[in-house]
């Protein structure tokens, strides 16, 4: 195990002129990250993913919990975790007016990397940056940048490195390519945490995942055994009736869910069961608009989980 986390708790206090306001941030986590592994963290805007990376990453204290993070105890040698680790964070830390060579070497200096402009001229070269290394950080594209702050994350070759949402705001193109240098990263046998709100690339990208929200964990597995623990089908209807439609359905799914003006049937099978269903609902009468079979994705599981969907959450 690279990470071996139980109960981490954190609850931020801030002032304002209402008075005291507490944001009980993390409300124990437990999350488990095998060497070589790609881990997720999914969840959708201020569920703690950022709080809970900062955590294992050393920057803030837990209020409670115990950690093993490479090794090393997270609370009574933070600075030996500290210095096997690499961190990313949520807005990258590429300065304007520096080039990506100097911070990169800047970052080798700081972490003692032996031979530093050597490290940095590799570093640059994995993330294809060689031809933009001595530009002011300003001319960068929002992929360029990204690739920098992976360089810098990177560059003391960390047994464990933390990517907060490393993929937002970049398009499908540069978000494909950054993908596929996380893979190869698992390769070399790094370990990777990463956080994301984006379903497709938990999906796409992880080994294993947790799914978090309001700082607690709501599911935890590989995406395959999310998808299957749920039932594998959606069969999306959008009827007349709705009431009288999620009742019909009920002894074919093992849930029926209305989701704004759409019936969710969650159920095994559903390319065999499907004509029975529409039989139903034709004998009692119920008009049918649109119907479609799919795989359940992650976003089912989270509105299994929290009766709310990703897509909107985030
Ligand atoms: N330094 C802080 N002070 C006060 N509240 C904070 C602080 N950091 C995070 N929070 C709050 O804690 C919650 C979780 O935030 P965060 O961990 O950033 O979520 P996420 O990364 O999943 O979007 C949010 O309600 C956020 O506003
Ligand atoms: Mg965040």
């Amino acid at each position: 195990m690279i990470i071996d986390a139980h109960g981490l708790r954190k609850t931020f206090t801030t002032r304002t002129r209402k008075g005291v306001q507490t944001v009980e941030a993390v409300r124990g986590i437990d999350l488990t990250v095998g060497k070589g592994e790609i881990f997720g963290v999914l969840g959708p805007n201020g569920a703690g993913k950022t709080t809970t990376v900062r955590m294992l990453a050393t920057l803030i204290v837990p209020d409670a919990g115990e950690a093993t993070v490479a090794g090393h105890d997270l609370r009574k040698e933070p600075g030996a975790v500290r210095r096997r680790l690499g961190y990313v964070s949520q807005t990258g830390g590429v300065e304007d007016g520096t080039s990506p060579r100097a911070q990169v070497m800047l970052a080798a200096r700081l972490h003692g990397v032996p031979d530093p402009a050597r490290r940095t001229q590799e570093a640059l070269a994995a993330f294809d940056l060689t031809g933009v290394a001595d530009r002011p950080g300003r001319t960068l594209s929002g992929g360029q940048r990204r690739r920098v702050a992976l360089a810098l994350g990177l560059v003391h070759a960390p047994a464990l490195l933390f990517l907060d949402e490393p993929t937002t705001g970049l398009d499908p193109h540069n978000r494909a390519n950054l993908w596929d240098r996380i893979q190869r990263l698992r390769e070399s046998g790094t370990g990777v945490l990463l956080t994301t709100h984006y379903l497709e690339e938990a999906d796409a990208l992880c080994d294993r995942l947790i799914i978090v929200d309001q700082g607690v964990v709501v599911a935890e597995g590989t995406p395959a055994e999310l998808k299957r623990r749920l039932a594998g089908d959606v069969v999306t209807l959008r009827v007349g009736d709705a009431a009288t439609a999620r009742e019909v359905l009920a002894p074919f799914a093992e849930e029926v869910r209305l989701d704004g003006d759409a019936l969710r049937a969650y159920l095994d099978d559903g390319e065999h069961r499907l004509p029975a269903m529409l039989r139903a609902l034709e004998e009692q009468n119920v008009p049918i608009r649109s119907i479609s079979l799919d795989r359940a994705t992650l976003d089912d599981v989270f509105l299994a989980k929290t009766g709310r969907s990703l897509r909107d959450a985030a």
